[in-house]
């Protein structure tokens, strides 16, 4: 139970006004990984940011550029992505058509492999790629927005894909996305989760204390 967790903070509650300043500031205040919602508006409803913005940000920080890819087609864009700094590189199944032919194409750029399921996406439709993947994103909300409610219901499917990670002793992160709060978050690490997706409550509680914040969801 003792594993080491890391925050990856979401900069989808950032001020998108000054994004290079936010992500200075996460990385002082004990950010592990960057977490970089991408969205499409029709993967799902809402537009975010694309490559030439992660470009930009890219020489800002050594962080980790977690991104999460909400876009579909994804195979189109890999490249996109992968010349503009991310280093993990997460996908929904349900956007490529081949999910084994996305894994090899990021893996092709040298980028770490995420796969993301949706909270109604089963555990089953990806376990054989397990062996070939860095991370699995378990989502508790609808992906689309920020500021939206846990679902408990997904606890289960963390503690499913621990059990498979052990079994195979495999190396892989899991990683928890949606939701995540001061109430919740000993249960997805109880669960398994060593990676914490947080952007409402790192950036909003405690008046937007961001070490306060995001020391409290690596010990609570
Ligand atoms: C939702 C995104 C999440 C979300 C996290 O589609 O993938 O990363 O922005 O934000 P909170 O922590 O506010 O749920
Ligand atoms: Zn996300």
């Amino acid at each position: 139970m003792d594993q080491i967790i890391k925050i990856s903070p979401s900069i989808l509650s950032a001020n998108f006004s000054k994004l290079g300043d936010e992500i200075l500031s996460l990385e002082n205040a004990g950010a592990d990984y960057i977490h970089i919602d991408v969205m499409d508006g029709h993967f799902v409803p809402n537009i975010t940011i694309g490559p030439e913005v992660i470009k930009r940000l890219r020489p800002v920080t050594k962080k980790i550029f977690d991104v999460h890819l909400m876009i579909s087609p994804v195979d189109k864009y890999v490249k996109d992505f992968a010349e503009s700094g991310a280093d993990i590189i997460t996908f929904h199944p349900e956007a490529t058509d081949n999910v084994d032919k996305t894994i090899k194409l990021i893996k092709k750029f040298n980028k770490k492999v995420g796969i993301s399921l949706k909270p109604k996406t089963q555990v089953s439709l990806i376990e054989k790629y397990l062996n070939e993947i860095d991370l699995i994103l378990i989502m508790s909300v609808e992906p689309g927005f920020a500021g939206q409610k846990f679902m408990p219901e997904i606890l289960p499917k963390i503690k499913a894909i621990k059990s498979i990670v052990d079994k195979k002793k495999l190396n892989i992160d899991i990683e928890i996305d949606g939701g995540i709060n001061f109430q919740n978050s000993k249960s997805v690490k109880d669960a398994g989760a060593n990676v914490i997706v947080s952007g409402s409550t790192i950036f909003k509680e405690n008046n937007g204390n961001l070490k306060k914040n995001i020391e409290l969801l690596r010990t609570n």
